[in-house]
């Protein structure tokens, strides 16, 4: 079972996004071990605070190195971490085959990222890996941690239960998903295509890998470029 392990001021952030639906079904399944710690459990302050002046002055709080070490160092004692990320908008840009690569990992820390940042030793020293979830700024890291954590948790198996579901997303084969309808076949006029009323399985296959293709031209043509085989 993947155990993963995010460290958050705010863990309060999480509830939501961990405990309904299908995370919350990976959870009670044990298929992931999913662990939110607070950063202010393991500050030694007497007021429990984990961050602090920067040195040079600037506006805002950086958090510390120290309640955070003492956080990596009491998970890192109880097992080995095969990675342990930072969110961050300048990290490296998040993806499906980066959410691909962790789902294959066994132990994972998500350090979440602070408005205004971490002690820069924190990120030289202590982590392994820097993320962003794309070229816009958040809060915070949390909800960036939520992104990456679900992307990866629904890759486990057995998470979803249509097994070749997941394979069937928009980028696992670097294409966008073709389009879906549900009845009624014809609503006020607005009509389902024929083909997939038609019950041909290989006709409808055909028809949804030229959807994809045609939507990615059309919407992505820069994921075509990246890989020119599938033009
Ligand atoms: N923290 C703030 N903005 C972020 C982003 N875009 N990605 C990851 N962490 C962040």
């Amino acid at each position: 079972m993947m155990r993963l392990d995010i460290i958050t001021v705010l863990p309060e952030l999480f509830e939501g996004p961990f405990n309904h639906s299908i995370l919350k079904r990976a959870r009670e399944k044990r298929l992931v071990d999913l662990v939110v710690h607070n950063l202010r459990d393991f500050s030694t302050d007497r007021h429990k605070r984990v961050d602090d002046y920067p040195f040079g002055g600037d506006a805002g709080m950086v958090l510390s190195i120290e309640p955070i070490e003492r956080a990596l160092n009491h998970l890192k004692s109880q097992r080995a971490y095969d990675e342990i990320i930072y969110t961050s908008p300048d990290g490296l840009p998040f993806n499906q085959a980066e959410a691909n690569r962790l789902s294959t990992l066994k132990h994972i820390i998500i350090l979440c990222g602070h408005y205004k940042g971490v002690d820069q030793r924190v990120r030289d020293h202590l982590i392994t890996r820097e993320i962003s979830i794309g070229d816009y700024v958040l809060t915070g890291g949390e909800l960036a941690a939520a992104v990456i954590a679900d992307s990866v948790i629904r890759l486990l198996p057995g998470v979803i239960s249509d097994e070749t579901s997941a394979l069937m997303d928009s980028f696992q084969d670097r294409l966008l998903a073709p389009p879906v309808y549900t009845r009624p076949a014809d609503y006020k006029g607005w009509k389902v295509p024929e083909i997939l009323l038609s019950g041909h399985a290989g006709k409808i296959e055909n028809w949804r890998y030229e959807q994809s293709l045609e939507r990615t031209r059309k919407l992505r043509p820069d994921l075509l470029e990246e890989y020119p085989d599938k033009d």
